[in-house]
Parts: structure tokens; C-alpha cells; sequence
């Protein structure tokens, strides 16, 4: 898999995409409705290079610049997918998740932008790569990461920035009382709560460690769409309000050299 522009593997079964479709500068939204959303209403010259299974996949410019919209759909299987084909087939080399999140923490409310400086997680992805041994960090560029802090600034909007936890489980049993360790203490999330953790997502661990693994730069930026400690949730419209600002701040970050 590391035969960057082996034209046998094109187009992929997953993916219709020819060499040159794809730009190196990639959004990935996991919503294919939200990448079609992305492409009409922020990128000019729009071609659509994909759409086996849905998985819509655009490339157009955003102030002149070549910026694709690739998207992945739920979970780090589906995720893992597409992204590995981007930076192996496509070379892909800067590439933002614009995803939403739940938010664990009280420091957080609903629409706020968070930056995923570091990843924890309960899937296997990384100890199957890795091994036992490591306890391997999953962390964001840190160019990728300053620059949209910087830039967040610049366009007067509020992010946190901080560790996530990437479950593969939307639909989890953590919140019991007992938690996972049945020792009647604290449940599993209040653990993660109490080690700072500020929010649940499903793909990012995947993007941290393919994007590591491929040498090339890789953040994930969420709009907080459900409170998971407060039991709150957005609405569709307040979902696309905050959506573009992120979107914003995403595509202002990743053109920049
Ligand atoms: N859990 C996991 N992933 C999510 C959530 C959630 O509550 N909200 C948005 N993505």
C-alpha cells in the first residue's frame, strides 16, 4: 500500500477517482450530503470524482486554491477506507475531518468549534498496527493545529482545543454507574472527564494514525452537536450555522502553505 501512483490501483473499488482528481488539500466531512453542502457552497469550478456508494468526493478551489471534499462516512472502518486510498493512491498530503462531536465536558456547549490536539481511543486500530508494547500517541499536526488556532482568532470565533475520545461505539453502555470496571466508583466517561477529555467522535484515532503512518499532515475540527453530560442536542439549523464556520476556518487553514 505504499505504491503512491500505481495507476493499477485506480480507480479503487471504494472510490472512482483517476490520478489528478483529488486534490492534495482534502476535507473530509462524513456526511455525503454535507460534502456535496461544502463543495456548491463554498468551492468554485466543482467537478464531483465520486460517488460509488454515495461516498460523494468533489474537487473545486477555495480562493484559487485546489481543495477536495472527500467523504468518508461513520466510523473508523468506513473512514479508514477512503483516507488510506487518499494518501496511498491520490497523494493526498494535508487533510482536515470536519466532523461534529459529542461533548463530554462541561467546558463545552452546543456549536462550539473544537480542535483535536490529541486522540484517545477504545478501538484496536492502533495496538493492531503497533503492537501491545506502545501506548502510541495520536496527536495533530502541529502546524495544522496552530494555524487554525491563529486563524480562528482572525475570524473572531471561539475554539477549544484538547483531547477527544474516538469510540467505536455510538451506542455505548459507559455511562452506567458502574462503568466498565464494575467497581461502583466512577462510570467509564466521568473517567474521562476527570483525565480532560472534551468530547466523543467516531473517526479521528483512524485519521492520526493513517496520517502518521503516511508522513503526512492531518487534523480533526468538530462542531459539538449533542451535550452527552448536559443531554442536549442542536437542531438541524443550528447543525448548518455552526457547520459553515468551522467549514470556514477548515479551508482557510488548509490552503495556507
Ligand atoms: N458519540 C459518538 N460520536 C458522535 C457523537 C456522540 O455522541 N456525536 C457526534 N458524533
Amino acid at each position: 500500500m505504499s505504491d503512491n501512483n500505481n495507476s493499477k490501483f485506480q480507480p479503487t473499488p471504494h472510490n472512482s477517482a483517476r490520478i489528478g482528481d483529488i486534490a492534495e488539500r482534502v476535507l473530509l466531512p462524513g456526511d455525503p450530503l454535507r460534502a456535496k453542502f461544502i463543495a456548491e457552497n463554498f468551492l468554485e469550478d466543482v467537478r464531483q470524482y465520486n460517488e460509488v456508494r454515495a461516498a460523494y468526493g468533489f474537487t473545486g478551489k477555495y480562493k484559487g486554491v485546489p481543495v477536495s471534499i472527500q467523504a468518508t462516512g461513520m466510523g473508523i472502518p468506513s473512514f479508514s477506507v477512503y483516507v488510506q486510498e487518499l494518501v496511498d493512491f491520490h497523494g493526498v498530503k494535508k487533510l482536515i475531518r470536519v466532523g461534529s462531536c459529542g461533548a463530554m465536558h462541561k467546558d463545552l456547549k452546543l456549536r462550539d468549534v473544537l480542535v483535536a490536539q490529541g486522540v484517545s481511543t477504545d478501538s484496536s486500530i492502533v495496538r493492531n498496527t503497533l503492537g501491545d508494547a506502545v501506548n502510541f500517541s495520536l496527536i495533530a499536526d502541529y502546524d495544522l493545529l496552530s494555524k487554525t488556532v491563529e486563524n480562528a482568532k482572525n475570524l473572531n470565533l471561539p475554539v477549544k482545543v484538547g483531547n477527544v475520545f474516538c469510540t467505536d461505539r455510538f451506542y455505548n453502555d459507559y455511562d452506567d454507574v458502574n462503568g466498565v470496571f464494575g467497581d461502583g466508583k466512577k462510570s467509564f466517561n466521568d473517567r474521562l472527564r476527570n483525565h480532560g477529555i472534551l468530547a466523543v467522535e467516531m473517526e479521528s484515532a483512524a485519521l492520526y494514525l493513517i496520517a502518521a503512518a503516511a508522513g503526512v499532515r492531518s487534523l480533526a475540527v468538530f462542531t459539538v452537536s449533542d451535550h452527552l453530560l448536559l443531554k442536549e442536542y442542536c437542531t438541524a439549523e443550528e447543525r448548518q450555522n455552526s457547520f459553515g464556520d468551522m467549514i470556514k476556518l477548515a479551508l482557510e487553514t488548509i490552503i495556507e502553505d
